[in-house]
């Protein structure tokens, strides 16, 4: 007779509208068992918070790949290193600068990648550099009916280029023309997943509303912005050595909060493969 042994998942709510501490083992983590029960909860609470687990990069990886498709942008498949320190990451530093505000990764792709993981291996100083998380499928659920009626339809441009301009007011025209080789890309501001499920799409990379006069779209994109940024919908993560985080980018917007770029915070990050195209 055999016995079959089943891991059953650990965890505890941060708050009702988002966010849960998973308080399974590394092993149990690894073992992939509780891989459709982690993917269930993510759905439901944004960002899955891994305290103190303290996964080397092959850990990581293997961690990531239990759970979908595992992705890089490195051509050795390494990890991608997340800091805002220019000696460290010379390539991606000044792109970076972006991530201090609200955000989905990937609005440029139509198919954005389904969710990403960061392991904290060096902090910054606390009071700075916590990652904020918000719930767009809350933010959108809890929007009135009439409210909701008015914006189900609307399209939205979402570029690269718009971004310069939260970190540098008068970028050069080369610098412009840069980002602008990017292109754009018009999405849906509600996006309805192959669920059911209607999340909100917005970020700094939301440039305009289609058919609405510019005044009128800045409303919507930074109203919207600051109700789905909200108390109730959102969780500032303050990092020790050895955190990984997890967030569905399907169904949340994150950003860094400010730190000094020479403070030496690092984040090793792994992403998994997109499932389903904005719709
Ligand atoms: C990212 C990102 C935020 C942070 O890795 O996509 O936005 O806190 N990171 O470093
Ligand atoms: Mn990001």
């Amino acid at each position: 007779m055999s016995v079959a042994t089943t891991t059953a998942l650990r965890f505890e709510k941060i708050k009702d509208k988002i966010g849960a501490r998973v308080l399974n083992t590394k092993a149990e983590l690894l073992s992939g068992d509780l891989a459709q029960g982690l993917r269930d909860l993510i759905e439901q609470v944004g960002v899955l918070v891994f305290p103190q687990i303290g996964f080397t990069d092959d850990e990581q990886i293997a961690f990531t790949r239990t759970l979908g498709t595992y992705t890089t942008e490195n051509a050795d498949g390494s990890v991608s290193k997340i800091t805002l320190d220019a000696r460290e990451n010379p390539a991606s530093a000044e792109y970076l600068k972006g991530s201090l505000y609200w955000h989905i990764d990937g609005t440029m792709n139509g198919v954005p990648i389904f969710a990403s993981m960061l392991s904290c291996k060096v902090p910054s100083p606390k009071g700075t550099g916590n990652t904020g998380f918000c719930n767009t499928y809350a933010a959108w659920d809890d929007l009135p009916a009439e409210r909701k009626a008015e914006l189900k339809d609307l399209r939205v441009v979402h570029g690269v280029w718009p971004t310069v301009f939260y970190y540098e007011p008068e970028p050069s025209l080369a610098k412009l023309k840069g980002m602008m080789r990017v292109g754009e890309n018009e999405l849906p501001l509600v996006w309805t997943h192959k669920s059911g499920r209607q999340s909100l799409v917005l970020g700094c990379t939301a440039q305009r509303v289609l058919g609405v006069d510019a005044m009128a779209s800045a409303e919507i994109i930074h109203g919207l912005r600051e109700w789905a940024t909200g108390e109730a919908f959102s969780y500032s993560h303050e990092w020790d050595v050895g955190d990984c985080v997890m967030w569905d980018n399907t169904g949340t917007m994150h950003r860094a909060e400010w730190y000094d770029p020479d403070c030496g915070r690092m984040m090793h990050r792994t992403k998994l493969e997109g499932e389903e195209p904005f719709a």
